[in-house]
């Protein structure tokens, strides 16, 4: 039997931890490479962080399963037993750009439910958390279950390139959406977004391809206030594969979903 008080105890210590020597990396110099193109950025600290994360698990928890983006985890065809999706950083491209807006983001999933969420930010020290059927907090303040909110009154988030030409999405479907809101936004970190839906500070987030580590822990936060994780066809996401990703407050993803993405339900 999982000792899930203990485990949240762990993953909190790690997560301080792995946050305080990024911060310290600040003073050193990145090593700084690319992966499948120029913009596509890994640092020598996402993957000490990464590998800082697996081997705790790994003499913690044996029998666990992780999945992690820079390849310290395993290699998995099924979610059975516990499972960490962990991305140790989330906006890559921030923290070497700008030292900000970079998040590290853990899921723990239990067969395919997610159980426990975290993203740490780790600039402010401002840990998401959410433990499934118990609550949402931001640090230590418990987050309100989320309200609908009208198109006009909403702020989303969304990549700009989205409403350029591109080959994932048509990009005239999205332009009449970016018009009829009250605002854009786009920080550059998908945990980050999430984590900022279920606080109530973004109304909506939606991206057109996401991995598992990007949404695993975004995923359980946000429904834990109430908020609704699709794709962009309205469907639900599985924490193996990589997708659309589509979350809002109650009401306006419907809105959304139905008037903008033209998704008839
Ligand atoms: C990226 C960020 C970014 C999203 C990309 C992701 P990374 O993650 O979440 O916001 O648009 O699709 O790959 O590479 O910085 O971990
Ligand atoms: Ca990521
Ligand atoms: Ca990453």
């Amino acid at each position: 039997m999982t000792n899930w008080t203990e485990l949240d105890q762990n993953v909190r210590s790690w997560i301080k931890e792995a946050g305080e020597r990024i911060r310290h990396s600040f003073q050193t110099e990145l090593n700084i490479k690319t992966k499948s193109n120029r913009n596509d950025l890994v640092t020598d600290m996402d993957e000490a962080t990464e590998h800082y994360f697996t081997e705790n698990i790994r003499q913690t928890y044996p029998d666990h399963q992780i999945l992690g983006e820079e390849g310290y985890g395993d290699e998995l065809n099924e979610l059975s037993g516990i499972t960490w999706i962990i991305d140790p950083i989330d906006g890559t491209m921030n923290f070497v750009h700008q030292q900000r807006n970079f998040a590290i983001s853990i899921g723990i999933y239990d067969g395919s439910v997610g159980q426990l969420g975290y993203i740490y930010d780790v600039v402010h020290d401002e840990l998401y958390f959410a433990s499934k059927g118990k609550g949402a907090y931001m640090n230590d303040t418990k987050l309100p279950t989320l309200k609908s909110v009208s198109i006009a009154d909403a702020v989303i988030a969304l990549n700009a390139l989205w409403v350029t030409e591109n080959n994932r999405i048509d990009h005239t479907i999205l332009a009449p959406l970016v018009r009829d809101v009250r605002g854009t936004r786009s920080y550059g970190s998908a945990a980050m977004e999430m984590a900022y839906v279920a606080a109530g500070r973004l109304d909506s987030y939606l991206t057109m391809r996401l991995a598992p580590w990007d949404f695993a822990a975004g995923k359980i936060l946000i429904e834990e206030v109430g908020g609704v994780v699709s794709d962009l066809k309205g469907e639900t996401l599985n924490p193996l594969n990589k997708s659309s990703v589509f979350v809002g407050k109650p009401g306006l993803h419907e809105t959304i979903l139905t008037k903008y993405l033209k998704v008839k339900k």
